[in-house]
């Protein structure tokens, strides 16, 4: 252990209200006007593209394709992700020596979980009726793919149960722009606002769960698998932070403009500089956890998070 326990925090209960203000425990299926947009304009980079600048009806149709895009992402997050890593927390099969109240907890937030993966099977299905997109013309999220690979190579070094909990670490301290800015979006639709508003409360008691966790298991970690674990969770920030272009050729696709125009758009949208000072701000408050539990100190670690050219912004 490289860690004095004397040095981790005490444990806040963070799911101590959670009868009376969870989701599932508290609040009905929304059923709110989905009239406005679908999603906010200023948090799709490609909606300021001059296509789409001059022709609303294409507009309306990205930003709800960047709507569904965000709830097939939460599914795939909620349901293989954060809920098998929880299902393993509740049964402490990672030896964090976890009371009965911390493992019952992470049965909540399973809980809460599989109720987050209902609400966007519903607004899905609204969404499509409404707009006339569909979820079928998009791919894969990148980001499970990039997890698939990440245990495949890494599996025999480190068991893949435990580099799932540090992903799941990651995901579930980075409280998204998507879910602060939405809910008072005067422009978005009602009931993606009420929606993706429920969805950010319940996101925020899992947040500061995971937190309380992640010092926890870094701590456990010995030498050579925190210079491991350490060189690999900056690409579990990209991972779940960069854009996915994929995704975004599949939804010009959709829209039907051709492939050399789809490849223009796209370069023209995304510039690399720019990105990476997106990718960079949005990790703030991770990469603020990662320092407060000595992850820098390892200097494989360090060494990862320079390539990525991710750093704690006030500590320039
Ligand atoms: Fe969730
Ligand atoms: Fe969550």
């Amino acid at each position: 252990m490289h860690q004095a326990n004397a040095t981790l925090a005490p444990y806040r209960k963070p799911l101590s209200g959670w009868d009376a203000a969870s989701w599932i425990r508290s609040k009905p299926i929304r059923s709110a006007s989905c009239e406005g947009l679908a999603f906010p304009p200023e948090l799709v980079p490609l909606s300021r593209h001059p296509r789409f600048v001059d022709d609303r009806a294409s507009m309306e149709r990205l930003l709800a394709y960047r709507l569904l895009t965000h709830l097939q992402f939460t599914t795939m997050l909620e349901l293989e992700h954060v809920n098998a890593v929880c299902s393993r927390l509740a049964r402490d099969c990672y030896a964090l020596e976890l009371s009965r109240e911390q493992k019952n907890d992470a049965l909540r937030i399973y809980c809460d979980e599989g109720a987050h993966a209902l609400f966007v099977e519903l607004l899905s299905v609204t969404i499509e009726n409404r707009h006339g997109v569909e979820r079928a013309a998009l791919p894969q999220p990148r980001f499970h793919a990039v997890l698939e690979r990440i245990f495949e190579r890494h599996g025999g070094e480190v068991a893949p149960e435990l580099l799932h909990l540090f992903f799941v670490s990651v995901s579930e301290t980075l409280v998204s722009k998507i879910l602060r800015e939405i809910p008072r979006h005067p422009a978005v639709a009602p009931l993606v606002r009420e929606v993706i508003g429920d969805h950010a409360q319940d996101e925020g008691t899992h947040s500061v769960y995971f937190h309380w966790l992640f010092p926890r298991a870094w701590s456990r970690l010995d030498r050579p698998k925190q210079e491991l674990v350490g060189r690999i969770l900056p690409r579990f920030l990209d991972a779940f932070l960069a854009p996915d272009l994929g995704c975004d050729a599949r939804v010009l696709e959709a829209l039907s403009f051709d492939e050399p125009t789809r490849e223009e758009m796209l370069e023209e949208t995304y510039q690399p500089g720019p990105v990476r000072g997106a990718v960079r701000s949005a990790a703030q408050p991770t990469l603020r956890m990662f320092e407060a539990a000595g992850v820098f100190e390892t200097a494989a670690a360090a060494d990862a998070f320079a390539e990525y050219d991710l750093y704690l912004e006030n500590a320039q």
